[in-house]
């Protein structure tokens, strides 16, 4: 069942709803069109295939789909035990920004993260990608590292990028 807040003033409702084969290529579209970086269609598929390890949903603003979030669980090599949650995308289309979509999103992430009895968040961010820096650490993300040219493959003016890691 979707997760719904209204603000009555304004008759908005974001809900949260999950990923299915269906509208997979809605999580495509929203993370091409927001993020500088082209994934191939397995990294879609995976959602599908590997449910286990992955916290997705996409998020609807008056039943338009505007936001989405795909993490995974990642486990090192060698070991059984995941060492924390990686955001792969956390978008909302520019123009459905600062309605919250995006800290339901990022809410819904942290609660599964616990249900997994994981407690570290991690995700790469563009160093030049100043509001989306500042929108992580607001919400309680750290700079474990800067990672540089990370980004070269998307001729970015500065490839570098910031790892930023929240523990919970
Ligand atoms: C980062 C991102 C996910 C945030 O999404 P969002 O939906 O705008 O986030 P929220 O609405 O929850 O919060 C944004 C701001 O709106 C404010 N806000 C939330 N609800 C609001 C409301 N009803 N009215 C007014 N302001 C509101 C929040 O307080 C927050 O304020 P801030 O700008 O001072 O931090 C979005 O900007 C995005 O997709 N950016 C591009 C991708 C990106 O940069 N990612 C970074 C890592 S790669």
């Amino acid at each position: 069942m979707p997760s719904t807040t209204s603000d009555k003033q304004y008759k908005v409702t974001i809900s949260l709803d999950d990923l299915t084969p269906n509208n997979l290529g809605v999580l495509r579209k929203i993370t091409e069109k927001v993020l500088p970086t082209s994934y191939p269609q397995q990294f879609y598929h995976q959602v599908i295939e590997s449910p286990s390890t992955s916290i997705t949903k996409l998020a609807y603003f008056n039943e338009v789909p505007v936001g989405c979030l795909k993490a995974q669980v990642l486990i090192p090599e060698g070991k059984t035990l995941p060492s924390c949650c990686y955001v792969d995308s956390l978008c909302v289309i520019k123009a459905y920004r600062k309605f919250g979509i995006g800290q339901q999103l990022l809410d819904y992430l942290e609660q599964e993260t616990i249900k997994k009895f994981i407690h570290t968040i991690k995700l790469h961010c563009w160093v030049e990608n100043k509001p989306g820096v500042e929108w992580y650490l607001k919400n309680g993300f750290q700079v474990e590292e800067i990672v540089k040219d990370y980004y070269k493959e998307q001729e970015l003016v500065n490839p570098d990028a910031m790892l930023l890691v929240k523990t919970i």
